[in-house]
């Protein structure tokens, strides 16, 4: 490797990555891709800029392959294809962003719910576009609490809902029922809604779930998000927002100096994502992302066997990856590069994630001996 750092500090760098990379069970981040055919592509000035469906005199894009990314997740939501809009964002964050804006600008007097358990990116968001909010309970497994839900939609059925429904939360993965959620709005006759799914790591193979927990078009969503370096996998954080065509009527914007719509988020984007997530649909297909799911959920059916097998406590929500056990040690969040909240850590296992690593992980977790066996399911 040419060192243009000095002193081989950019091989060192790539040593130190690459070394951290292989030891981390915390994440939903997936590390078994394989782009090197797309590397041309890197002395290319690509810029996304302005709206994936129409022209742009910007043309050192990929546009057309971002289209097809758009048309594969919402033929893969259940979308309606005559009906569908998107593009590729920089990550779930912005997704979630662009899904709360336009819930936004289409009911501007709405009030906006969302659980206990929604991301960060969320709460940030809602602060961002200076909307009133409020805080949903969620169960002890993560997912929201439908009658407190149902009790305070009855309290403002004056002003539209905005509900932000989480399908696969950062901590347990719990996944909320947006159909339950349609019809706790149609009881409250509530009809100026809107629903926007969080599903930032399970929107991937929520399809493949069995039996199917409602999250997509199908069974109410306005909008959903997904991340692309998480089950799918990217070099780069990315991102896609789905929704409906006749939304983005109500944000474009014609701006002349691109030549094009501004109904992104961002002006400049990332088209070397696209290309990324393209090449792993392309290689992958739905039966690719449906297996990699099955074998994602035969590992985190292992994991927790076999930590139940040694008395500590861990449990999962349904179809889920992710295997929640009580607190670890400082030393074992470290060394595992394990997410801790409250009083839970989580294991999630990623397609990548093997027999050999959850069996070290586990001796490890043995031997530090600071789990306390319990067979209560621990407050989240
Ligand atoms: C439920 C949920 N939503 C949104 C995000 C944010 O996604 P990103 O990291 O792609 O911005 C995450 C990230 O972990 C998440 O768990």
């Amino acid at each position: 490797m040419r060192d243009i750092f000095g002193e081989k500090k950019l091989q060192n760098l790539k040593e130190k990555l690459s070394q951290v990379r292989n030891k981390f069970l915390g994440y939903p981040v997936s590390k078994d891709f394989d782009y090197e055919e797309l590397n041309p592509f890197l002395k290319l000035p690509i810029n996304n800029i302005g709206d994936p469906f129409e022209d742009s005199t910007y043309k050192v894009n990929t546009h057309d392959v971002e289209r097809k990314i758009i048309r594969f997740f919402a033929r893969l939501l259940n979308a309606d294809l005559e009906n569908y809009w998107g593009y590729v964002t920089n990550g779930g964050s912005e997704s979630n962003l662009f899904g709360l804006y336009l819930a936004r600008e289409l009911y501007p007097n709405a009030m906006f719910y969302y659980s206990e358990s929604t991301h960060y990116s969320v709460k940030k968001n809602i602060h961002l576009l200076n909307v009133p909010s409020i805080t949903i309970r969620t169960q002890k497994n993560g997912e929201i609490d439908y009658k407190d839900l149902e009790n305070t939609l009855k309290l403002n059925r004056d002003r539209p809902a905005i509900i932000l429904t989480t399908f696969g939360t950062t901590m347990t993965e719990a996944k909320d029922d947006v159909s339950r959620v349609r019809k706790i709005l149609k009881k409250a006759a509530i009809y100026d809604s809107y629903i926007h799914c969080d599903a930032a790591l399970a929107g991937a193979y929520g399809s493949f779930i069995q039996p199917k927990i409602p999250f997509d078009f199908a069974d109410g969503a306005d909008s959903i998000s997904i991340s692309g370096h998480k089950f799918i996998g990217s070099p780069i954080p990315c991102g896609v927002i789905i929704t409906k065509r006749s939304y983005r009527e109500r944000i474009a914007k014609q701006i002349s100096y691109i030549g094009s719509l501004d109904t992104t988020i961002s002006g400049s984007r990332n088209g070397h994502s696209s290309l990324f997530l393209w090449h792993a649909i392309k290689k992958l297909g739905v039966s690719g992302f449906q297996s990699r799911y099955h074998r994602s959920l035969e590992m985190a059916e292992y994991c927790k066997k076999e930590l139940l097998n040694r008395g500590i406590y861990a449990w999962s929500n349904p179809g889920a990856i992710t295997i929640v056990i009580p607190k670890t040690s400082e030393r074992l969040k470290t060394k595992w590069q394990l997410a801790t909240e409250l009083n839970n850590t989580h294991i999630i296992c990623m397609p990548n994630v093997t027999k050999k690593q959850i069996n070290k992980f586990i001796k490890d977790l043995v031997e530090d001996n600071t789990i306390k066996p319990t067979n209560t399911l621990l407050n989240y």
